[in-house]
């Protein structure tokens, strides 16, 4: 093929959870349509001189906002350097670039850090091949509906910059995979029986402990900073689950459960840090997997680009890739159909898939499989006659991946990691319920057994000094507050103020013991609102615009912290309409100034939230 040389193509990406990185590579297969060479990497990763030269490819950013409007973690060294303000003002003039945003509307930072990175590469000289493309989880079609028209508009433009050399590629044109999946032993299948692979896989696990164990203490070893020592190596280490213990009542509906871990090696927090812990699936859907697959186990080589994330073993068997490392039970994404569509040779699936691949389809992907959450496991059961080339499986099924939870304890003494977390099952039109991956398989994790684990900072912070401490949180929401909460009691700080909801007393009232104890040492005034019990029904703002007065006098004179924690539910903008109301009966202040005054607290860091939906 006779192709001019400037037809190359970069797609970067900051990726938090791989959906980012998963419409990278979706334009990046479109870009190879396209007869462009492409090249996928996260910002982090990819030799960022060759967009300083004098006539870089067309770079296309795709990245995601975390948290309240941050950048991921895999663009951030990127973003920092872009900042440095000794890069003169057309640094990047020879840049032809594209970026396109991932996010959602319910967040106030939605898609901060793809609107601050057009700007800042626009302020560098480089010129945009079209507007900056927003996509929103909270849109009717999820990300596509802002997607596929901007990539249409993206490729019109793309075309009058480099004219196409010729018609384009047919839909089920693919590149070769990115991360090739390989038989082992020479092409060979080798079916193993349950115990031999059991067995197999305690010895790898066991290997992978010991070697990363061993880097952790020569880290330690060198390293006294306390904060370098979360970030070691991935920053992981193993811990055992020493207590796995339901804390709602048996007939609650809801198993909200306390684990506790003994870390194996030094890990260290900070009160409002949170624990991210990488699930496996239960062995039955790794068996259903390679069952739907035709495939028998086997030990399997992957080569390809070193950009494989390191936790994926590069000599390993299809068993562990398919119980430890493919998210089979997520619901699938549009990418999924498209890939699955051109390896399919039934005509019936293909046309199927076809449709649910395409632009129009889009009301018939939400309805099969976004709607009722259809798990991967179960489209391919839809779909017994396409199958995927062994080659190409690490291109098809999505990676596992990181879930984060609250602590819910402080390090100190020998410390050991809390988590409080609400066991994931709920109906759908499906007949069996939708399971939360992470959270089932810690509620099925036995004492004793040992995971990898790594600390990442979560958004809440307490404060240095003893000024009051205002916590809201309902339901788990509490998670993050039991640390808070025994941190200032250690430090015997000031006043610490907790408005806790649940549905009865009797049923999901977390922690209950562990809270009167602290409230009858004087450490902790509780507040708390049942939402379903017999007389005075109640959630937490009610509580808060009874009380007032007192928090009036906190906020306004002692400077007082504020706290929103929960999942969200209209949570965190009913207690804010309540704290607003605090500001008006206790400051007297009209209702503008008070929003503005609650606005305010949060610039300065005192009214902070940690919500998830
Ligand atoms: P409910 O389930 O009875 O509606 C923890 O989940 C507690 O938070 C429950 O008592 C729940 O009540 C309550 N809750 C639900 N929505 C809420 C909201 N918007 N504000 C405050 N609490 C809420």
């Amino acid at each position: 093929m006779n192709l001019d040389c400037s037809r190359e193509l970069v797609v970067l990406f900051g990726s938090q959870t791989g959906c980012a990185e998963d419409t990278a590579r979706r334009i990046a297969r479109q870009a190879h349509r396209r007869y462009f060479t492409t090249h996928v990497h996260s910002m982090d990763s990819f030799d960022r001189t060759i967009l300083f030269q004098a006539t870089p490819p067309l770079t296309i950013f795709v990245c995601s906002t975390t948290g309240q409007g941050s950048e991921p973690s895999n663009m951030r060294k990127f973003w920092r350097f872009l900042l440095r303000k000794s890069l003169p003002h057309d640094a990047l003039s020879g840049l032809r670039f594209a970026v396109f945003g991932l996010g959602d509307s319910h967040y106030d930072g939605f898609n901060f850090a793809a609107k601050r990175l057009f700007r800042r590469l626009k302020a560098l000289g480089a010129r945009e091949i079209v507007g900056r493309g927003d996509g929103d989880d909270a849109h009717y079609l999820g990300l596509d509906g802002a997607l596929d028209p901007w990539l249409d508009r993206l490729w019109a433009e793309v075309e009058a910059i480099h004219p196409m050399p010729r018609e384009i590629m047919p839909e089920d044109t693919v590149p070769e995979p990115v991360f090739r999946v390989e038989p082992a032993v020479g092409g060979e299948e080798r079916a193993m029986g349950r115990a031999e692979e059991r067995a197999e896989e305690r010895d790898m696990e066991r290997a992978m402990e010991s070697t990363t164990e061993s880097a952790e203490e020569r880290a330690m070893d060198k390293d006294t900073d306390k904060d370098k020592a979360v970030g070691l190596d991935d920053g992981s280490v193993a811990a055992r689950l020493v207590l796995n213990e339901r804390l709602t009542a048996a007939d609650h509906f809801q198993d909200v459960r306390h684990l506790q871990f003994a870390p194996q090696a030094r890990l260290s927090w900070a009160p409002g840090d949170t624990c991210v812990l990488r699930p496996s699936n239960p062995p039955s859907a790794a068996a259903a997997f390679l069952h739907a697959m035709r495939w028998a186990d086997q030990p399997v080589a992957i080569a390809g680009s070193s950009a494989l994330p390191q936790w994926v073993p590069r000599h390993t068997t299809l068993w562990h890739l398919a119980e430890h490392c493919l998210d089979i039970t997520a619901v699938p994404r549009r990418s999924f159909f498209e890939l699955l569509r051109v390896f399919s040779d039934h005509p019936a699936e293909r046309d199927r898939l076809a449709e649910l691949a395409s632009t129009q389809g889009q009301d018939d992907l939400l309805a099969y499989c976004v709607r009722p959450q259809r798990t991967i496991l179960e489209v391919l059961d839809d779909f017994p006659h396409s199958r995927v080339p062994l080659r190409y499986l690490l291109d098809v099924f999505p990676l596992i991946n990181e879930r984060a939870y609250s602590i819910s304890s402080h390090a100190t003494g020998e410390p050991r990691v809390d988590l409080t977390v609400a066991v994931v099952e709920h109906r759908t039109v499906m007949q069996a319920p939708r399971l939360g991956l992470c959270s089932q398989w810690l509620r099925r994790m036995q004492v004793g057994e040992a995971v990898r684990m790594r600390v990442e900072r979560g958004t809440m912070r307490l404060p240095d000094d003893a000024r009051p401490v205002i916590m809201v949180g309902p339901g788990t929401g509490i998670a993050a507050f039991m640390a808070f909460i025994g941190c200032r009691r250690e430090q015997a700080r000031g006043d610490s103020l907790l408005f806790f909801g649940c549905r009865r007393s009797s049923a999901d009232f977390l922690y209950e013991q562990q809270l009167r104890k602290w409230v009858d040492e004087g450490w902790l005034t509780l507040f708390c609102a049942f939402s379903r019990e017999d007389e005075g029904a109640a959630y937490v703002q009610r509580r808060i615009g009874e009380n007032w007065c007192v928090l009036w006098e906190m906020i306004s004179e002692r400077g007082a912290m504020v706290y929103v924690s929960g999942s969200a539910n209209g949570m965190p903008q009913d207690v804010r309409r309540a704290f607003v109301d605090v500001a008006v009966r206790g400051g007297g202040l009209s209702e503008g100034d008070a929003l503005a005054y609650v606005r305010l607290m949060e610039k300065q860091g005192r009214y902070q939230e940690e919500c998830w939906y």
